[in-house]
């Protein structure tokens, strides 16, 4: 038996699940909703699907599952009506835009058996996995220094609006932020200064984590860095050894009797695969089927809203170090 499954926001994002979702036998796409008719009409038609509006049009229709694809200030509402539908819930990053929308969504979803994952797909690209099979095989990384840019800012056409976006660190630094909690540990404090250079929103951020077991790590991040690669890159320090990643595909481990251990390259067919999308949406339809648990949790995504919740505040704060708020 399969998964019905409904899209809630045809643009960019939703039309590359629909992508890695349509190689799943296990799925039937059932419908597409946008606010923009047309949107939901083209996107819907790829994938023989019926286009629609709303969530409730979705559960209409009889899916058991939504994909939530919305700009960023909407997930909260839209994720706690699907709940509210009895339907499980795949996000796209940020779990919300407020803490308490946040506190919402972990408890609705503790208090249910409805399967919550949050679209930090980097945990499935084949450069991340290469540093945690390392530190899953005893790699111990006592800091690290990590840094991801955009280009500009100039899309989605929402990116510069704070009231949408949340802010420039909910839409890209997010994926690291969880990174860092994933590889080096839970993040207990969060040191940041900021300052507003080329766009409304701050675009150049500096960031001190300290991770659980007094981790330090430096983080930066720009939103108007050129396109030029590495776009991410990730340098965990373990002992009298290195392990390094440079955007999604390419890592290397080094050691002091091995400095000069090559880069591993990992080929990919598509940029869908690379970017872990339909790893991650396999995981999402496995866990809605009954088979395990979504492998990024609720509480995951809590803690990543949690940490920029605290660095916006650092920020405001002049950068003073400020701890991670409790659920
Ligand atoms: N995981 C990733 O790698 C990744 C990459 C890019 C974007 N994202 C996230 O995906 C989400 C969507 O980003 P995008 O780039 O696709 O944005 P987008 O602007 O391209 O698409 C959003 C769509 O939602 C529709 N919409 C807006 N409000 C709506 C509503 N209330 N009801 C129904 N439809 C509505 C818009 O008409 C638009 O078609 C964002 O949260 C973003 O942070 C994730």
């Amino acid at each position: 038996m399969g998964v019905r499954v409904g899209v809630l926001g045809a643009g960019t994002m939703g039309r590359r699940h629909l992508q890695a979702l349509r190689g799943d036998p296990r799925v039937e796409i059932v419908g597409v909703a946008d606010v923009a008719a047309e949107a939901a009409r083209t996107a819907a038609e790829t994938v023989g699907a019926r286009p629609c509006r709303s969530v409730a049009d979705l559960a209409d229709l009889g899916v058991q599952a939504v994909f939530v694809t919305l700009p960023n200030v909407y997930h909260g509402e839209a994720v706690l009506e699907a709940l509210d539908r009895g339907l499980h819930v795949f996000s796209e990053k940020p779990m919300a835009t407020t803490l308490e929308a946040g506190r919402q969504i972990l408890r609705r979803v503790r208090d249910g058996d409805r399967v919550y994952q949050m679209g930090f797909n980097r945990r499935w690209a084949p450069a991340y996995r290469f540093l945690r099979r390392h530190v899953d095989g005893g790699f111990t990384p006592y800091s690290a220094n990590v840094k991801i840019n955009d280009g500009d800012m100039l899309t989605p056409s929402w990116y510069t609006n704070v009231g949408i976006s949340g802010g420039f660190m909910y839409d890209t630094a997010v994926h690291l932020i969880d990174m860092v909690a994933w590889l080096v540990g839970p993040i207990e404090t969060v040191a940041a200064l900021g300052r507003k250079s080329c766009y409304p929103d701050y675009d150049d951020i500096g960031l001190l984590l300290r991770c659980r077991g007094d981790r330090p790590v430096a983080f930066s991040t720009c939103g108007h860095a050129s396109w030029a690669a590495p776009q991410e890159r990730v340098e965990l320090y373990g002992d009298h050894a290195l392990l390094a990643s440079e955007d999604l595909d390419r890592a290397r481990y080094t050691t002091r009797e091995q400095p000069q251990a090559e880069w591993q390259h990992f080929p990919s067919p598509d940029m869908v695969t690379l970017w872990g999308y339909v790893d991650e949406d396999r995981a999402f339809i496995d866990a809605c089927l009954g088979r395990g648990r979504p492998p990024v949790t609720v509480d995951d995504a809590f803690h990543s809203l949690a940490v920029l919740h605290a660095a916006y505040a650092s920020i405001a704060a002049g950068g003073a170090p400020l701890p991670v708020p409790a659920e």
